[in-house]
């Protein structure tokens, strides 16, 4: 089977990925987001299928769709990286398949803004809808506050600042789950504690294992169908009264911090899924 893998720097993700490769007497090709030109008149090249890691969501989005146009097969498709890496993009795929999810609401002038969040209520999250590892989130604990973000992201922003998602708090208990999802199954999950509102392990949440239910199974799996399927990582809310609520999902997933954690070899995991996809399966 022919393997490429599209990345940009090698992080520990991609060493432990490439030493699964090298365990099973698989060869592949590196195609570097950083070098590639891309004759988009062209097919640029014949794999069974590629890997995507890249680190930057516009490189990694654009070459998918380079790629799935030519009718390449790749994990993840660029119709997922595309969903999940727009917040509010996945926020209208959860509502649309019924997956429960925390509300959210769309404004786009800081006047409407403030009255989405006072119907939502204090405290309030305002995200970019193109963000990660917990950059640039706000919670607006008051009016005040939540005047003076808006216009600072006005003022200091580029258009996409002023396209305000704002999503109500949830009162989680110092922790959320992050779960892993292979195709039809949650491989594992973990907690993730912080005494801080923002627990992505980027900024210093601490992991431990979180038993794999059936009822965050179904929940993941059906976030995961929605956004497209494939490996994703699920963001978990708990809330006392709702029960679980999917945050987000993530398409080029960071792992490192959970294989350890719950036993389950991901890497290995997402290789298995990455030869059935390139087998047609
Ligand atoms: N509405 C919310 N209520 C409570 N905590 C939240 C909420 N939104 C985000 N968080 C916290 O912030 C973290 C990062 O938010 P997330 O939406 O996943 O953004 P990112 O893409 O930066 O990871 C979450 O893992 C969670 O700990
Ligand atoms: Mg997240």
């Amino acid at each position: 089977m022919k393997i490429g893998v599209l990345l940009s720097r090698v992080r520990v993700e991609e060493k432990l990925l490439f030493e699964e490769f090298e365990k099973r007497g698989l060869t592949f090709d590196r195609i570097d987001d950083r070098e590639i030109i891309f004759n988009l008149d062209e097919k640029p090249f014949e794999y069974d299928v590629v890997l995507e890691r890249c680190i930057n969501h516009s490189r990694a989005l654009y070459a998918l769709k380079v790629l799935n146009d030519w009718g390449l097969r790749t994990v993840n498709t660029y119709h997922v990286a595309n969903t999940c890496g727009n917040k509010f993009l996945t926020t209208q795929a959860l509502i649309h398949s019924g997956v429960p999810s925390p509300k959210v609401k769309l404004a786009f002038t800081p006047e409407s803004a403030i009255r989405a969040i006072e119907e939502l209520g204090y405290p309030a999250v305002i995200k970019p809808p193109v963000g990660s590892w917990g950059r640039l989130l706000a919670k607006l604990n008051d009016r005040e506050a939540a005047e003076a973000v808006l216009e600072h992201k006005e003022t200091l922003g580029n258009y996409e600042h002023s396209l305000f998602y704002v999503q109500e708090f949830i009162a989680k208990p110092e922790r959320d789950i992050r779960a892993f999802v292979i195709g039809d199954e949650t491989i594992c999950a973990i907690y993730r504690h912080s005494s801080h509102w923002i627990t992505n392990t980027a900024k210093g949440g601490q992991a431990s294992n979180c038993p794999v239910t059936p009822e965050l199974n179904e929940l993941c799996v059906k976030a995961a169908k929605a956004v497209g399927g494939g490996v994703v990582a699920i963001d978990v809310l708990e809330d006392k009264d709702r029960g679980l609520l999917v945050n987000e999902v993530n398409y080029t997933m960071e792992f490192r911090n959970s294989i350890d954690t719950t036993g389950v070899n991901i890497p290995a995991k997402v290789i298995d899924y990455l030869l059935e996809v390139g087998s047609g399966k």
